[in-house]
């Protein structure tokens, strides 16, 4: 059901974020938004950066897709989509939840704003949006994302990192 994905993936890897990333269209700032959403070469130097794809199968065939990324002393979820037709199923929570039991390192992820949908996915796994300030300044020590796109996203993390941010603080004497 779940398996790794390895480049003979990469054309249906791009076909379901172009397809999932439709629920953006008329939603994001017109701004940021373009089609195809991701193009091949963006999603190449994804993958060479470090994102690593799983897909969810059904029959066969990948239904779903999302991206693992260890990054310094952190692990990002990158690129979480689902088949249009296929969402609300349960694939998203079954892909974030295998995710999730790779790492023992706090996990970030950054979702535009405006996409509540998916900030409301995240939240219901326990993942909580980190202050305005803290965003920025995770968004340019682990992202490499354009100054327009740090301004319409936010940050979701983890227990585990809410629970280091506070000790770290502690110790700071804040
Ligand atoms: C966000 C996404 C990955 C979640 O995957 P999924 O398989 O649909 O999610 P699940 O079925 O496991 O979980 C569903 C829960 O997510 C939230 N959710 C997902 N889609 C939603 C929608 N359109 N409206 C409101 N809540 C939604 C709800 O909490 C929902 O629970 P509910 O059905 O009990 O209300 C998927 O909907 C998707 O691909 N969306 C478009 C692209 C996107 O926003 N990606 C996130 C990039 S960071």
């Amino acid at each position: 059901m779940m398996r790794r994905c390895d480049h003979s993936d990469l054309e249906t890897i791009y076909t379901i974020i172009n397809d999932g990333a439709q629920a953006y269209k008329g939603v994001i700032p017109t701004d940021v938004w373009k089609e195809p959403y991701m193009s091949k070469e963006e999603l190449r130097h994804e993958i060479e950066g470090g994102v690593v794809f799983w897909g969810y199968e059904e029959g066969g065939e990948i239904v779903g897709v999302m991206g693992i990324q260890h990054i310094q002393d952190v692990t990002l979820i990158r690129h979480a989509y689902i088949y249009t037709e296929k969402r609300r199923q349960g694939i998203g929570s079954k892909l974030l939840s295998y995710l999730r039991e790779q790492t023992s390192r706090p996990i970030l992820i950054g979702t535009w704003a405006d996409a509540i949908w998916a900030i409301r996915f995240y939240e219901k796994h326990g993942f909580r949006l980190v202050t305005q300030e803290e965003k920025g300044r995770l968004l340019k020590k682990y992202w490499s994302i354009p100054e327009r796109q740090i301004e319409t996203s936010v940050v979701l993390a983890d227990p585990k990192w809410f629970n280091n941010f506070k000790w770290e603080n502690k110790t700071k004497g804040y």
